[in-house]
């Protein structure tokens, strides 16, 4: 099979590196793509993984490119070619893709529309409303006592979530967002919610309209320093699996959002065939979704790819037929952690184009794997090209092992002004 991927990050690199060691795969392409994805090989052939020069969100480009080469299938990474409908657009001409269509994607693309989604079908949330005028707004920020979460409608990079402990913060964080626009059009309407304490986790299902299969619990650290102190991130760090939901207690949370979720899908008419993640907070009054997101986490995508034992290509390929039922997801016992390298200064403004170096003997250490989010070659050097660089990833016989084995590598490998936490895993370990 000749596949297309889509997306340029670490959650990226992790699914070509793993879709390459499929026997069914016979070429593969990635777009974008980056300097450690066009490294990859595939196991079937040895041919190299080829990157193209075609933005992932650029869509009559991409079904021109897989309308070209005949691409067997699609795989589709971020959240906004999924928002933009490229699922749909490709289906339209005949093509095989895997990912949320347009009206699935919008549990992540409108937290309006998922918070009235959850509400309707009765799974556990925030209180919360949802507001297309500030007055109103501010007006129920009052009722929760100032304590609350301001967040934009729509797709605004992660960053569209404001956090408030009195109700002077929360009319700023309501300007902020409806009147000034921060994020644009994204701003036009807002969810606001209670603000909620507790452990907070990640899930991961992979559905097929019908059938949802769960992965084993693992936790972002959204938070740029230690202690989960500072500004949030697209994601610092994760690991697999948190000791803080046994695997019954996993399926019981899983039972009361999952179920209402599926049922609700069906009775909407919304085909759901891609990967649902919800952000959860585990609160001593249970379970409640924050958020639900349409695609793979990044960066739990890397610590949960290298425990992933199935071919990924079969499962991918079952949530799009509809055959997901047939399948079950096999997992190495061993924990995973991934720590992220970023520029200096992320998330806020960074410099580009530093070199980084110790990347192959980082690569030698066993059970290791080095996965590139912000990379590009230049003059036959490996630069840094964005603000999440690189996801140090390593397997370890437990979460001690694998976080002493992540950090040792990430000690061979430097570039001018990397930023890494020091305290992924530290909570569970
Ligand atoms: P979201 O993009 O909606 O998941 O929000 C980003 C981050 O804000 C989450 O990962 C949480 O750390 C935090 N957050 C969101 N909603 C709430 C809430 N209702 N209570 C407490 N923290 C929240
Ligand atoms: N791990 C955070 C995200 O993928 O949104």
């Amino acid at each position: 099979m000749k596949l297309l991927v889509i997306g340029s990050g670490g959650r990226e690199h992790a699914l070509v590196w793993k879709l390459a060691q499929s026997p069914h795969v016979t070429q593969m392409w990635c777009a974008p793509g980056n300097a450690g994805i066009a490294q990859e090989r595939l196991a079937q052939n040895g041919r190299a993984i080829e990157c193209v020069g075609i933005g992932a969100e650029d869509l009559p480009a991409l079904l021109a490119f897989a309308q070209e080469k005949q691409v067997d299938f699609t795989v589709v990474g971020p959240d906004n070619p999924l928002a933009l409908g490229v699922v749909d657009l490709f289906q339209q001409h005949g093509l095989k893709i895997w990912g949320a269509n347009r009206k699935a994607a919008q549990f992540e693309s409108s937290k309006v529309f998922s918070q009235n989604f959850m509400a309707k079908y009765g799974i556990p949330t925030a209180a919360a409303g949802t507001f297309d005028a500030a007055a109103a707004a501010k007006q129920f920020c009052a009722t929760l006592g100032g304590k609350c979460v301001v967040k934009a409608d729509g797709l605004a990079l992660g960053k569209g979530v404001l956090i408030c402990q009195n109700q002077g913060e929360a009319e700023k964080a309501v300007d902020e967002i409806m009147v000034n626009r921060a994020f644009g059009a994204a701003g036009s309407r807002v969810v606001i919610q209670e603000f909620l304490e507790g452990m907070e986790t990640s899930l991961h299902a992979l559905c097929d309209g019908t059938t949802a299969k769960l992965f084993p619990t693992s936790q972002d650290h959204k938070r740029a320093l230690d202690g989960d102190r500072g500004l949030n991130t697209g994601g610092m760090g994760a690991y697999s699996p948190t000791p803080f939901l046994s695997d019954a207690q996993l399926s019981e949370v899983a039972q009361q959002i999952l179920d209402p979720f599926l049922r609700g899908c069906a009775a909407e008419g919304i085909d759901f065939r891609g990967l649902l993640y919800p952000g959860i907070m585990l609160t001593k009054d249970g379970p409640k979704v924050l958020e639900f997101n349409a695609r793979f986490g990044d960066p739990e995508t890397q610590v949960y790819l290298t425990r992933l034992e199935n071919d990924l290509l079969e499962l991918l390929d079952a949530s799009a037929s509809g055959t997901l039922a047939r399948h079950e997801l096999k997992w190495k016992p061993e924990a995973s952690v991934c720590v992220i390298m970023a520029s200096g200064g992320y998330p806020g403004s960074y410099a580009k184009g530093k070199v980084i170096s110790g990347l192959d003997a980082a690569n030698r250490l066993p059970r290791t794997k080095v996965f590139h989010a912000g990379t590009a070659l230049k003059d036959g050097q490996i630069v840094t090209n964005g603000g999440r660089v690189l996801g140090v990833t390593a397997l370890g016989k437990d979460l001690h092992a694998a976080q002493a084995a992540a950090y040792a590598a990430v000690e061979c490998l430097q570039f001018e002004g990397a930023h890494f936490r020091r305290d992924i895993a530290a909570k569970a370990v």
